[in-house]
């Protein structure tokens, strides 16, 4: 977009996004990628619900699951136009706004529980890296869980050199085109809507994710195994225009906070049971092996992967990488 347009798409969208808040009831578009039956679009679907109840109707909430609104690539541009209120991004795709620092999140094997992920997203690292997003006209609201990832294709992954030449598809982050490459394999960035029919007419032979996504998406239909790798995490940022957020009237505001801290511990609740769903779907379907890795191939894994998070340190911060290997040292999770 030149930059003429992008200033005039600008003015268009602050007067907008200013004119939303001046609608009666106030509509807050949230677009997101994934299927609606996924721990994000039902966090998404609980944030509505509570949006509009704590508001008593002064908010009407739009979802917009399964980029129906928004790809990619696009919903970012779309939000700091103003032309969407809210989204739930993959930590994976804040590289693309310049802020590296979120792909901490796509090094493999940093967090080994949950509860270390939630004393980074709970804690001071979380919130440095939110305080990024403002000077980009975006407000980080919440962290919304979904899981750790399973590696999927058409030929057994046992051991690292199975990824060998494999086109593997990655979100946008240069931390996971670091693994596939330290694995053997050829990373493909690609928007999440297009996977599906990359992975079937074989313009990528695999890819990861966490089984929510794999089933909802329907591509074990097209990849004949799964391995259990949980090698790295899949997470989300739920972030809002800053300048719609900020011109709330105060009190819609503080209740739309409550109606986000209210479907955050519901969306995290949910998490794992989703995944958990998805994955015995999956074998249930019968179209897809699932292996599951001996101790010595995870070893085998960890030996090759983990090297990463020292080759990535410059662009992610070492101290940063440290201070996560800290906490779960603490929390005896090392
Ligand atoms: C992906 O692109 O694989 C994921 O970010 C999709 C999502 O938002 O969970």
């Amino acid at each position: 977009m030149t930059r003429c347009k992008f200033l005039l798409a600008l003015i268009l969208a602050a007067a907008s996004s200013t004119s939303a808040l001046a609608q009666s009831p106030i509509v807050l578009k949230f677009s997101h990628v994934v299927a609606s039956d996924t721990p994000k679009g039902k966090g998404a679907e609980r944030f509505k619900e509570l949006a509009e109840k704590y508001t008593k109707g002064r908010v009407k909430v739009e979802l917009y699951p399964n980029s129906v609104l928004y790809k990619d690539k696009e919903e970012l541009e779309a939000l700091q136009l103003g032309s969407v209120q809210m989204l739930a991004p993959s930590l994976a795709k804040f590289g693309a706004l310049g802020i590296k620092e979120f792909e901490l999140f796509d090094l493999p094997y940093i967090f080994p529980t949950r509860d270390v992920l939630y004393r980074v997203t709970e804690g001071p690292i979380g919130k440095s890296l939110f305080n990024k997003l403002e000077p980009k006209g975006i407000v980080g609201l919440a962290y919304w869980d979904n899981g750790f990832k399973v590696m999927s294709s058409n030929r057994p992954m046992r051991v690292p050199a199975d990824f060998n030449g494999m086109r593997m598809r990655i979100q946008s982050s240069k931390v996971l085109e670091a693994q596939m490459r330290a694995l053997g394999a050829i990373p493909q960035a690609m928007a999440f809507s297009e996977v599906f029919r990359a992975l079937q007419n074989g313009a990528v032979d695999g890819t990861e994710n966490p089984p929510s996504n794999l089933y909802t998406m329907k591509m074990h239909e097209v990849q004949k195994h799964v391995t259990l790798s949980n090698h790295g995490y899949l997470g989300y940022a739920v972030i809002a225009n800053k300048k719609f957020w900020e011109g709330l009237p105060p009190e819609v505001r503080v209740q739309l906070q409550q109606a986000m801290k209210d479907s955050t511990k519901y969306a995290n609740a949910i998490a794992q049971q989703e995944n958990d769903r998805a994955l015995d779907a999956v074998r249930k379907s019968g179209m897809t092996t699932v292996h599951v890795l001996t101790p010595q191939q995870k070893a085998e894994w960890r030996r090759v992967l983990l090297p990463v998070q020292k080759q990535m340190a410059e662009r992610i911060g070492g101290d940063v990488i440290s201070a996560v290997n800290k906490e779960a040292a603490a929390l005896g999770s090392r």
